[in-house]
């Protein structure tokens, strides 16, 4: 596996060559995290997203918050693939935990569901989205959210302490998906839930058109197919899991030609291979 970051017009791109989602080198997967956490670095100190939408536009695969009680335009980054929020069953008084919560988009919106007898604790590794998450949160007047940094391979959160836990278009990112939702499954209650809005692969991609669809897209790179994710999900003893929602992410012959090989888009057409957008919720007994 190698990984390069370049940056290409406002945004910071990753590049893997290999199977990240399944790097299993501890050594790997703290590179790709370095990685990362420098590119959405760039991304809130820019106050503007391109990690999984896009630089020319948004709509391919973040879906528009507006209009619902919590949106804070200040906190939307066009960086999810989603909304985990609508369809997470919350309710007033529930705590609910946000993992990689960026700028707190998801965070704002579940405060106001969940009221001053819940609480929301959104968790991201990248400390300039912390910091602007805390900025918004202050800004907004936000009582019941606070912003924690740390690792979702290393939730810094104890046992059974969330009844909900909802994420928008991170774990792909994370390059142990197993350790990532054996840890949500560690500080969900029970009868706790989670719902996440992630990027999955249908087949397999060709390497170029993979690349491309990282540089148009984003949050390709490091996903992993929608089989291998929902049996992780059932590993780890989620039960009744439930794809709520998918929607495929069309990436036009012209945009991936940009990148790839006629010969290679075809290839990738007849395979029937595809860019998967899905919503998903597990329950813990
Ligand atoms: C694509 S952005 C999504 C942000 C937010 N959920 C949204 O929809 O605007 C991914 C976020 O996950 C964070 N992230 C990625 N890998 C992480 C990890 N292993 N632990 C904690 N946060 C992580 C990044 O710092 C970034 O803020």
């Amino acid at each position: 596996m190698e990984i390069t970051i370049s940056e290409s017009g406002c945004c910071t791109e990753i590049k893997v060559e290999g199977p990240l989602g399944s790097a299993t080198a501890a050594t790997k997967g703290s590179e790709v995290k370095e990685q990362i956490r420098q590119a959405y670095g760039k991304n809130a100190e820019r106050k503007s997203g391109c990690g999984c939408s896009s630089e020319t536009d948004g709509t391919f695969m973040a879906e528009s918050y507006e209009g619902r009680e919590g949106y804070e335009s200040d906190a939307d980054l066009a960086l999810g693939c989603g909304i985990p929020t609508d369809l997470a069953d919350l309710r007033e008084g529930q705590d609910v935990l946000d993992l990689g919560s960026g700028a707190g988009i998801d965070a704002f919106i579940v405060s106001k569901i969940v009221g001053s007898e819940g609480s929301v604790t959104g968790l991201d590794f990248t400390p300039q989205m912390i910091e602007l998450a805390r900025k918004n949160a202050a800004n907004g007047g936000y009582q019941n959210v606070q912003f924690v940094e740390g690792d979702i391979e290393e939730m810094p959160l104890p046992n059974g302490s969330f009844d909900r836990i909802v994420s928008n278009c991170v774990i792909n990112l994370v390059p142990d998906k197993k350790k990532a939702f054996e840890g949500m499954f560690r500080v969900l209650r029970h009868e706790g839930s989670f719902t996440v809005s992630d990027v999955v692969l249908e087949g397999v991609l060709p390497p170029t058109v993979k690349a491309s669809a990282e540089m148009i897209a984003g949050c390709v790179a490091g996903a992993v197919t929608r089989e291998n994710y929902l049996d992780v999900v059932r590993e780890v003893g989620f039960t009744n899991v439930t794809v709520q929602r998918e929607r495929q992410i069309n990436l036009s012959n012209e945009l991936l030609g940009e990148f790839a090989s006629k010969e290679e888009i075809k290839q990738f057409r007849d395979s029937g291979a595809a860019i998967i957008s899905l919503t998903v919720t597990g329950h813990k007994a």
